[in-house]
């Protein structure tokens, strides 16, 4: 599905001035998000071989990170724009929320479609006489083998065989449905917040108009009414101070 969807969009994506610089930061950053994810995997996980695979594929991770956010930094160069820095992702929490195993269906099914998605960039670029972004690609795809095939074979193990794991998949299909759904669901709600707003302001500005016209500000420093009529000469004594034992 990621894969058709690139392949629609590659000449769309690619050909639009500034996109695919920015495209290629969108990588960098969650190339270094799924390395946030690792490092949590790698800390909590009760398995020292599995902390071990999990340190080298965080490690793959920050270098794609890296090679994305140079990529993106060379062809922002020459459109003579500034480059877009090193990418800052936030984490989810993953391993915590879903635990191993579903930490685990999560991150074959995110390799597979990357996997697929970055083999339609990598040919696109082929065909497009672009060896350093082929390269790039290529390079990248090496690890993202890599990561599918070690992610499944510990899926396989933890669940204790492959319908299991396969059933894993599906749970992980439905979370990823449902966390979509949420996302959409905040950003809808974030946007009629903002137009609910600008409609309660427009309302509201009739009476503000009015208040205008019948109390208009004036310039200057002015003391509250009551205070203002009192001349320091006339200002009441104050009761003498009365001692008391304690
Ligand atoms: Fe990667
Ligand atoms: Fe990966």
């Amino acid at each position: 599905m990621s894969a058709i969807l690139a392949r629609l969009v590659n000449p769309v994506v690619w050909r639009i001035p500034g996109h695919g610089a920015r495209k290629l930061f969108e990588f960098s950053l969650a190339e270094h998000g799924s390395m946030l994810d690792l490092k949590a995997a790698a800390r909590l996980t009760p398995s020292a071989d599995r902390r071990a695979a999990y340190v080298r594929h965080l490690l793959d991770e920050t270098r794609h990170a890296q090679m994305f956010a140079l990529r993106s930094a060379e062809l922002r160069k020459r459109a003579g724009l500034e480059s877009l820095g090193f990418p800052n992702a936030d984490t989810e929490a993953l391993f915590e929320k879903l635990g191993e195993v579903g930490f685990l269906a999560f991150v074959h099914r995110g390799e597979s479609r990357g996997r697929q998605q970055f083999e339609t960039y990598r040919d696109w670029f082929a065909r497009q006489g672009d060896d350093r972004s082929r390269a790039l690609f290529e390079a990248i795809l090496q690890d993202e083998k890599q990561h599918e095939s070690y992610t499944w074979e510990l899926l396989v193990e933890l669940t204790g065989g492959e319908s299991a794991a396969r059933a894993e998949l599906r749970k992980a299909v439905l979370w990823e449905a449902w966390r979509t759904w949420r996302r959409a669901g905040r950003f809808l709600a974030e946007k009629l917040y903002f137009v609910l707003m600008l409609v309660l302001y427009a309302m509201l500005a009739p009476f503000r108009l009015m208040a205008a016209v019948m109390r208009p500000a004036k310039p200057g420093w002015s003391l509250p009414s009551a205070e203002g009529q009192v001349d320091a000469g006339e200002r009441p004594a104050l009761p003498a101070p009365s001692r008391t034992n304690a």
